[in-house]
């Protein structure tokens, strides 16, 4: 594991399951502190205890991105907490409700199109937005915002969610310009097919779930931790020359 400076903080949204679990533990095997946030306060709790049973420190604050008061004073409890802020993954997203809800662009609801939305994209800009401020006061800082392989492509039945990612890669590019001369560096990842709750539903359809692991040229879905240690090494001190970058670990799937 890439070596981060102990006592240092980080932050990640989106952290009751999934990749944002795995990218907490990865950060506390570093060393580092953890705030766990997500709009789910029971899963936050026990990825926080997850953390504590391994010997790390942690704390859950409930967060819903989508509200920027909400976000604010997360960095606020973070900052009140543990003094200072170093690493954010912000990760929180929403896909469809379910295979049902893969639907053509015209047949989008628009209430559907707007939550997507409201999360994946403007969830990522609240949080840079409160964490930007707190890390040019430090001079120093790194953000990994999670994208996906649909925010390089499109697919046929996903189009808030193509759109909210690709408008992550655009939020990651400007915040990158913009933020290096402050000693802040700002890159996404880009998962493909992970085993998270996520895509649950369309890995337990097998003919569905051999169409989606077959564009992976490693043809397996890709475990939480495989994102969790790309997002740690783009924090790391290793990345120092790493910014605004859309980093895909997919499998391969976009070697294609
Ligand atoms: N699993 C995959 O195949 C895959 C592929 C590419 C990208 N991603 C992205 O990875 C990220 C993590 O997803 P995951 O696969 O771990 O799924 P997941 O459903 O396990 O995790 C998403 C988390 O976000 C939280 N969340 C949802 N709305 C929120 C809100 N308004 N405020 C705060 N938290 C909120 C959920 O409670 C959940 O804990 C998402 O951004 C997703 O789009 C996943």
């Amino acid at each position: 594991m890439t070596a981060i400076i102990e006592a240092r903080v980080a932050l990640v949204t989106g952290a009751a399951g999934g990749i944002g679990r795995a990218t907490a533990l990865a950060f506390a095997k570093t060393g580092a502190r953890v705030v766990v946030a997500d709009v789910n306060l029971t899963g936050a709790e026990e990825t926080a205890q997850l953390v504590i049973q391994t010997g790390g420190a942690a704390i859950a604050v409930r967060t819903d991105v989508t509200q920027a008061a909400a976000v604010e004073a997360l960095i606020q409890t973070t900052v009140d907490h543990f003094g200072r802020l170093d690493y954010a993954h912000n990760n929180a997203g929403i896909a469809t409700d379910s295979l049902s809800g893969m639907v053509s662009t015209a047949e989008y609801s628009e209430e559907t199109f707007d939550r997507i939305i409201s999360v994946n994209l403007k969830g990522v800009w609240l949080c840079m937005k409160y964490e930007l401020p707190r890390m040019v006061a430090q001079g120093s800082g790194a953000i990994v915002n999670t994208s996906s392989v649909l925010g390089l492509i499109g697919s046929k039945g996903l189009a808030a969610y193509v759109a909210s990612k690709h408008g992550v890669a655009g939020l990651t590019k400007t915040a990158a310009l913009e933020y290096a001369q402050y000693g802040i560096r700002v890159n996404a990842v880009c998962p493909g097919v992970i085993d998270t709750p996520m895509v649950a539903d369309i890995l337990a359809n097998p003919k569905i779930a051999k169409a989606w692991v077959d564009s992976q040229a490693i043809r397996r879905p890709g475990a939480p931790a495989e994102i969790a240690n790309a997002v740690v090494w783009l924090c790391s001190d290793a990345a120092s020359f790493v910014t605004g970058h859309m980093m895909a670990v997919d499998g391969g799937q976009m070697a294609q």
